[in-house]
């Protein structure tokens, strides 16, 4: 696997593989690989000859009082999982490579950013999109596929990529999870063994949520119940509990059929989204 830290490099290298004529697939992460990540590899392994995974913690998309410096970094090991995983190429830029100085352009998606995580986290989603526009751009991928746990992020550069006109396939895949239901996460590493515990209530809630609308029984009923039962579990606060349709993150007030449930909760310092 080759790892790649300048952006001159990777135009070449890029330019070398697009010279072969293969089909190229961007997995983009801010590192601390785990099995999600590593699902998001296999899929673009299956839709595309060559791979490029990027690991950049993206200073931009966290706030000033957010947990840029505790976000868990690992780098050796999520290179020896891309090297097993057969990846070709890692892209991994520094900060000043990606935000050289005089860096002044914020790409800014409307509307979509503005509810659910955006509303608890401002600027978030813009960070978010000025990333994945530059990624877009160095990589140039046919494809690039991100995990469907951050359903808002999903949604956002799905609109960006066809408002910019990328020319890229957006993959989203289904949230991966460990054997109690709770969502991998980068951050679930930062979780105590007692936060631990009390994180499944988080996939648990959502579940029960869903039986309550899926029974027909008030959006409301089944989002304050979900809501109360996790502040009842241990989470310290929750930024919301939300039933939105799929597409344009409008709330919902009874079951539809492209409904998606979804929740963000603390828990200690960890922020958990599902
Ligand atoms: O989902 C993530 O890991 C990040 O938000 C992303 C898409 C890699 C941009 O920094």
């Amino acid at each position: 696997m080759q790892t790649i830290d300048k952006v001159n490099a990777l135009k070449t290298k890029i330019a070398a593989i697009r010279a072969t004529g293969k089909r190229i697939a961007l997995v983009p992460t801010m590192g601390a690989l785990h099995d999600g990540h590593l699902a998001l590899v296999e899929e673009a392994q299956r839709r595309a000859d060559s791979v490029i995974v990027s690991i950049f913690v993206n200073p931009k998309q966290f706030g000033p009082n957010e947990d840029l410096d505790a976000y868990p970094r690992t780098l050796e090991a999520d290179r020896a999982k891309l090297l097993a995983a057969g990846v070709e190429s890692l892209w991994l830029p520094s900060v000043a490579e990606m935000y050289p100085p005089g860096f002044a352009t914020v790409i800014t998606v409307a509307d979509l950013p503005n509810r659910l995580c955006g509303a608890a986290r401002p600027g978030h989603f813009d960070g978010v999109t000025t990333v994945v526009s530059k990624l877009f751009n160095q990589v140039r991928p046919d494809i690039a596929v991100f995990g469907e746990k951050d359903w808002q992020q999903l949604a956002i550069i799905q609109r960006l990529t066809i408002d910019l006109d990328f020319g890229i396939e957006i993959i989203g895949l289904p949230t991966r999870r460990a054997e109690d239901g709770l969502a991998l996460s980068s951050r679930n590493a930062n979780l105590s063994a007692k936060e631990r515990v009390v994180a499944v209530a988080l996939p648990r809630a959502l579940l029960r949520a869903k039986a309550v609308i899926e029974a027909g029984q008030p959006v409301s009923l089944a989002l304050q119940s979900a809501q109360a039962s996790l502040i009842a579990a241990g989470f310290h606060t929750v930024d919301y509990v939300a039933y939105v349709d799929a597409k344009s993150l409008e709330p919902l007030f009874e079951q539809g059929a492209e409904g998606r449930l979804l929740a963000a909760a603390k828990l200690g310092k960890t922020r958990l989204i599902d």
